[in-house]
């Protein structure tokens, strides 16, 4: 066995897609929410017999590693380490010197995240840093868990280590570790700073966001700094805490969105987990799009400030342009006599707190609903039209019309107007919400064509309910089927079914897979597809569909054959061919009549 299919042995592929997206038990295999593109009705298969997984809306499909691959955007070796990670398997050593770009950044990060741990552990000067944890509370299992930091005041320790372990400059310039000025000069990027690791989704740590450990030396550089963009860390997909945080949100069916990366850690710390950061920006739609694979429900905590509720309000306008359910939890100005301005200072008065307003969450309309009526007075004229016009600006950017008209029913009646006025005044609000979806574009499902599915079905069905294949044999052509792999299988079907007057699917995908490994996958997943379509079909059903099937089938194919049959007349009666005119005519009235008996 090699490594690939050591891995493949000690992995289920159900397992490994479930940390990703929601599936359910279909029949005997599992149907989810395809995570590849766009969709409200389930055509995303896997099957754990077969351990793989097929898609029959976008087409997409394949084993785990292809899975991981792409919904992680990996190269193999990548896939490899990653699965290699879950199965336990320990991988052969790789040189360095042919490892990939992108594995050599990531090794250095790693290093430096090691470095950087150890300096907050154990360095003696790592000291202030250790007062700087114990005074924000920071518990030892959480300095563990989140791989906590420090960055020593010198301007080229951690370069000096990471070239000591073998790696150029120029790669840790790539990772963003050092800095490069005018001079051609490189220093560590990160001094005398808390270390946050940033980890993606997986765990895998590909940046750094750092704290300067005394707040009046924050504006050498601001308060906090990042890693920059890099090879293998992307700012507008990343998302602070989501790899802790995954596993709770699906439970929970609810993400809970806070802005400062020490909010989330106070969180998990108080054994709050679905708890992510947006990080002081607006959570971008890829983000956005990420998280609504893991649940469609968010709660969001801004902090008091402007600057704050702006980026909150961009990232809730997208949240909401792709249907996902918004609320925003309130928190309290003050608690024992403490001011209140994030998650983090409501946890330390307790995590009951916390709690509270995460269970009081209110919709993001009742938000705003609130917050207008009780900042105007809607007795005065001029006030109720502001009112009004704040909040129709909200309506309009719900995807859902039952939910707007909900809304709009509500704020007429609180304003005491007609609705008919408020639904004239929404317009103009709807009219650049839709020019803006435009820019949303969702990739495309790869449309197969009708009788491409309609083959599919026909066959999925038979191989769940072999019963049938006589019946079928007995009355479809091969030649009816045009789509060469669909063809291959028919063509193989009715050459095993001819020789044995059986059917066994597993014997049937032997004689397959002598003939063409393509051929075993693409029979596969049509045994997905008829569980994904007929799982509850019962006799009576299955025999109506198949009929009903065939009969469009037929359609199309006697169709088809009058057109070529129309053609060839044509040129026939340009050559004044008699004979030929006569065959041709001949055919196209059987063909017709079969067309009508249809
Ligand atoms: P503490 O002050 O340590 O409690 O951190 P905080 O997370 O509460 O910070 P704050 O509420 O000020 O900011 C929220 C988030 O915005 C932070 O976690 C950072 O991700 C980001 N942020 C804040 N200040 C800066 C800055 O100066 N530069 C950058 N790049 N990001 C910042
Ligand atoms: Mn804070």
């Amino acid at each position: 066995m090699n490594q690939t299919e050591e891995i493949k042995a000690k992995l289920d592929i159900v397992d490994i897609i479930s940390e990703y997206i929601q599936l359910k038990q279909a029949g005997t295999n599992f149907k989810g929410l395809c995570p590849f593109h766009n969709e409200k009705t389930p055509s995303f298969m896997v099957s754990r017999e077969k351990q793989i997984w097929h898609c029959f809306g976008c087409g997409e499909g394949g084993d785990a590693f292809s899975f991981v691959q792409k919904i992680d955007s990996l190269d193999f070796p990548e896939a490899l380490k990653l699965l290699a990670q879950k199965a336990g398997v320990t991988l052969k050593k790789q040189d360095p010197k042919i490892a990939s770009q992108k594995s050599k950044l990531l090794e250095i990060t790693r290093l430096s995240a090691e470095y950087f741990h150890k300096a907050l552990l154990d360095s003696k000067e790592g000291q202030i840093a250790r007062d700087y944890i114990d005074k924000r509370k920071l518990s030892p299992s959480t300095v563990d868990d989140f791989k906590l930091g420090y960055a020593p005041d010198s301007w080229d320790r951690l370069l000096n280590f990471l070239i000591k372990k073998g790696h150029t400059t120029s790669d840790i310039l790539l990772a963003g570790l050092i800095v490069k000025n005018e001079k051609g000069k490189t220093y560590d990027r990160f001094r005398q700073r808390l270390m946050f690791p940033i980890f993606d989704q997986n765990g895998t740590i590909v940046g750094f966001t750092a704290r300067v450990l005394d707040d009046a030396k924050a504006n050498q550089g601001g308060k906090y700094i990042n890693t920059p963009q890099s090879l293998i860390y992307n700012k507008s997909l990343v998302i602070f805490g989501l790899d802790k945080a995954k596993k709770q949100i699906k439970e929970n069916d609810l993400t809970v969105i806070v802005e400062g990366n020490m909010d989330v850690i106070a969180s998990h710390q108080a054994g709050i987990n679905n708890v992510i950061a947006s990080s002081g920006t607006a959570l971008t739609l890829e983000q956005l799009k990420f998280l609504d694979r893991y649940s469609p429900n968010l709660a969001i905590a801004f902090d008091a400030d402007l600057a704050g509720q702006a980026a909150a309000e961009r990232g809730i306008e997208t949240a909401l342009s792709i249907g996902m359910n918004v609320k925003i939890i309130q928190m309290p100005e003050e608690i024992n006599g403490q001011t209140i301005k994030d998650p983090d200072d409501l946890l330390n008065q307790g995590v009951e707190h916390w709690q509270k307003a995460i269970d009081s969450a209110i919709s993001f309309l009742d938000y705003h609903f609130n917050k207008q009526f009780k900042t105007f007075d809607k007795n005065d004229p001029l006030q109720k039209k502001e009112i009004a016009a704040k909040l129709l600006k909200q309506i309009a950017k719900l995807n859902d019309s039952v939910e707007q008209e909900h809304w709009l029913k509500l704020l007429a009646q609180k304003l005491d107007v007609s609705e008919s006025v408020l639904r004239e005044n929404i317009d103009q609000y709807l009219e650049r919400k839709n020019t803006q979806n435009n820019d949303i574009k969702f990739e495309d499902t790869k449309l197969k064509n009708r009788e491409h599915l309609l083959a599919e079905q026909l066959l999925a069905l038979i191989f769940k309910f072999p019963e049938n294949l006589e019946y079928l044999i007995n009355h479809l052509d091969l030649e009816a089927i045009n789509e060469p792999s669909l063809y291959n299988i028919y063509k193989q079907l009715i050459l095993y079914y001819n020789k044995v007057n059986n059917f066994d699917y597993s014997e049937f995908e032997k004689i397959l897979n002598n003939l063409d490994s393509n051929l075993v996958n693409n029979s596969s997943a049509l045994l997905l597809l008829a569980d994904k379509d007929f799982s509850d079909f019962k006799q009576a059903d299955v025999k109506k569909e198949i009929i009903n099937i065939l009969k469009q089938i037929k359609k199309n194919y006697i169709s088809k054959k009058i057109k070529q049959v129309e053609g060839l007349l044509k040129q026939a009666e340009n050559n004044n061919d008699k004979v030929q005119i006569d065959e041709l005519t001949k055919d196209f009235s059987i063909l017709t009549q079969e067309l009508n008996q249809l």
